[in-house]
């Protein structure tokens, strides 16, 4: 099997690597990556960190194991073209056969994706979330845990749902939308970028 490396070294980078102990392969992880300009020699987990500008896509494949969705496309936009993402799921999560995971998407313990779900890439499931039938989930969307998602729904490109928000059907969610813990999203939130808290969940206005 080839080699693996995450790219964070932060607090979801340690709960990665006890994803991939539980599905037995934290074996297989070399090193753990950050940016050239924080990077600093240590070791995280046991296992010793490494500016980027080493990571070589010949050597391992890469797991993104970086929470916030818009740091986590911009990671991959200055990796190599040639990089290899493993998607990961949890042995203690479920998807059903009629659903599809893109590349570099992670599915934490608990988590349930039910029938005819389209996921795209470099998704992130944390604890506990589940999706609702036919959804689409667009790349880099990312749920904190305990989320809940509602059939039919369509969540735009890095759209972030903070812990124990819950979504009603049908919904679509605009790229790059905040909603905030504990949100109830009743409706569309249509605006790109935008911040929604309360219930039901509202534009959160900016100062
Ligand atoms: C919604 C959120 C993104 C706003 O963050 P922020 O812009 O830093 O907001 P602040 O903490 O400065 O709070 C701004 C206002 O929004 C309110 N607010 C913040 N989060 C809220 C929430 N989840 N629900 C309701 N109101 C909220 C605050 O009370 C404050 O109100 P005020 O202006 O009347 O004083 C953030 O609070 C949040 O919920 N993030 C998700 C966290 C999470 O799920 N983490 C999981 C990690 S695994």
């Amino acid at each position: 099997m080839r080699k693996l490396a995450l790219y964070g070294c932060g607090g979801f980078a340690r709960e990665v690597l006890m994803l991939l102990e539980d599905l037995g392969q934290g074996d297989r992880v070399t090193a753990l990556y950050e940016s050239d300009e924080i990077w600093t020699a240590r070791a995280v987990a046991g296992i010793a960190t490494q500016p980027i500008s080493r990571f070589d896509p010949a050597d391992a494949d890469l797991v993104l194991a970086v929470g916030n969705p818009q740091a986590r496309r911009r990671l991959q936009s200055s990796l190599p073209a040639q990089t290899r993402y493993p998607t990961l799921v949890h042995p203690d999560a479920r998807v059903h056969r009629s659903s599809g995971i893109g590349e570099g998407s992670i599915v934490c313990a608990g988590s349930i994706v039910t029938c005819d779900v389209a996921i795209g890439r470099q998704v992130h499931l944390n604890l506990a979330t589940t999706i609702g039938h036919d959804c689409r989930l667009e790349d880099f969307v990312t749920t904190a845990p305990a989320v809940n998602i509602s059939g039919h729904c369509e969540l735009g490109t890095g759209a972030y749902f903070g812990t124990n928000s819950c979504v009603r059907e049908k919904v679509r969610v605009a790229a790059d939308a905040v909603v905030g813990m504990g949100a109830v999203v009743i409706g569309d939130l249509a605006q790109a970028g935008g911040v929604y808290v309360g219930n039901p969940a509202r534009l959160k206005p900016t100062r």
